[in-house]
């Protein structure tokens, strides 16, 4: 189906588009606290245009929460729109070709920060919504817009709300439009996510910083100290050392191993065009699937310590610290896993050595089941748009807001419009038109045939 709107309102979306994603909305920085909140703005304006009765910001002790509410459809069933509005900083900037925040189309293909996570998935949603509306500006189903500004950096707001205020998920069914394809024309929906537990440790093992040569040979430096220990975290085979770790996992089920062993995968072009290395490491003994959607991880993301300027400084370093995070699966929720990283590093700790470790921020794993009629109904609208029905499959990221979302017992479709290679949370971010165009009309259907559809039927 082709799905390319005509040119006069293909440049009226993609003017509305770029006027979004121009909006530097980067959640982590403080710098951009006002860039968030316009973003926020920008959605309200929008959603006020598109006829909503209840449109609002919900603050906090953060980035504030867009909330709107369709008009009443009686009769017809409600469904949760959930998005984030906030983006992923952009260094290294210098490996951008064009600018992260002047969105620029190259190849049929829009390029800028957020224009895959999540914002442009956001406004494939309320364009979805515009098209699904009749003549008197009401939708098929009743909607909920649920929009959070803090998701790439672990704030509190939505999660705050959504404790206080659970009858707010009390729906029909939760979209989740934060995921992608599993490959190009092959639409997907998410029957895991992982969680994550995202840390900082820190080392302190002199009050100042010394002299290398004076003191070398005698003195503990902070650098090596903690280097030893991250090194202790993970053995070379990429078995995390964590004591009674693994044997708290869930395995996958058969039917998920049946169903990941179905599916298209060619080793040596995920490396090379996805991964972009020499060779993949991890436990070899299981496959990539099950490594990047079933298994937990560690990793290393920065570390900072002694000098690192131009030129050298002969110096011994008194403090460093290390990012480090671990990717969840079912079996491991994150204060347990927290627990259990606090006291090894602790355990591991030499006794001239202070060690710190301190939380971010993360979420719980979740499974999410997926034999509700919502998911036929889905399976439905991207048959006739894409002409295939979604596959099942698991994501290695993390929505930490999931398991809220289904707390009231909606069912809770995790699916999205992005393709693997869309650069998510790297420089040259993009998302292909034509994937825009098809899901537009996608979730117009998925809306309409909801509406179709008998209330709880
Ligand atoms: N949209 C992603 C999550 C995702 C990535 C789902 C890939 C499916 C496939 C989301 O915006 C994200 O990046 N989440 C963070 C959460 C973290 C900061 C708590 C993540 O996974 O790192
Ligand atoms: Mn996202
Ligand atoms: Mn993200």
């Amino acid at each position: 189906m082709d799905t390319t709107p005509a040119p006069r309102e293909r440049d009226r979306l993609i003017s509305e588009l770029t006027e979004f994603l121009s909006i530097p909305s980067v959640s982590a920085l403080p710098e951009h606290r006002a860039d968030c909140r316009r973003a926020a703005e920008w959605l309200l304006a929008d959603l006020r245009r598109l006829g909503c009765p209840v449109v609002t910001l919900i603050e906090g002790k953060g980035h504030p929460v867009v909330w709107a509410e369709s008009p009443r459809v009686p009769d017809a069933p409600t469904v949760l729109l959930y998005g984030h509005y906030d983006v992923q900083p952009t260094d290294p900037l210098e490996e951008w070709d064009t600018p992260p925040f002047t969105p620029t189309i190259r190849d049929g293909r829009i390029y800028a920060r957020g224009a895959a996570d999540d914002k442009g998935q956001v406004f494939c949603l309320l364009r979805a919504y515009e098209a699904a509306r009749g003549s008197d500006g009401r939708p098929p189903v009743n909607v909920r817009f649920i929009i959070e500004g803090e998701e790439e950096s672990g704030g509190r707001v939505i999660d705050d709300l959504l404790e206080r205020e659970p009858e707010r998920t009390e729906v029909d069914a939760a979209l989740v439009a934060d995921m992608s394809y599993y490959a190009p024309g092959w639409p997907a929906v998410y029957t895991a996510l992982r969680g994550l537990c995202y840390a900082e440790i820190t080392v302190r093992t002199l009050e100042r910083d010394l002299h290398s040569g004076t003191y070398g040979g005698a003195a503990p430096n902070a650098l090596e100290t903690l280097v030893r220990l991250l090194s202790q975290l993970k053995d070379a085979s990429g078995r995390i050392r964590l004591p009674g770790l693994y044997q708290s996992v869930k395995s996958p089920t058969k039917e998920e191993l049946a169903t990941w062993r179905r599916l298209p995968f060619k080793e040596r072009e995920f490396l090379k065009h996805e991964v972009t290395g020499k060779a993949l490491t991890g436990l070899k003994r299981y496959s990539v699937f099950e490594r990047t959607w079933a298994l937990p991880t560690f990793e290393i993301h920065g570390i900072t310590g002694g000098f690192t300027g131009q030129g050298a400084k002969t110096v011994i370093p008194a403090q460093a610290s290390a990012k480090v995070s671990l990717r969840l699966v079912p079996g491991l929720p994150m204060a347990k896993v927290e627990r259990l990283l606090s006291r090894t590093v602790k355990a591991l700790a030499p006794r001239w050595a202070k060690v710190q470790v301190r939380l971010h921020h993360g979420g719980d794993p979740v499974v999410v089941p997926v034999k509700h009629q919502v998911f036929q109904v889905l399976d439905q609208a991207f048959e006739s748009v894409v002409g295939r029905k979604t596959v099942r499959i698991r994501a290695g990221g993390s929505i930490p807001i999931v398991p809220r979302l289904a707390a009231r017992g909606a069912p809770v479709v995790l699916t999205g419009i992005g393709l693997p290679d869309d650069g998510l949370h790297s420089p040259n971010e993009k998302l292909d038109l034509k994937q825009l165009w098809d899901g537009i009309a996608t979730f117009r259907k998925f809306f309409e045939l909801m509406g179709a559809a008998k209330r709880g039927g």
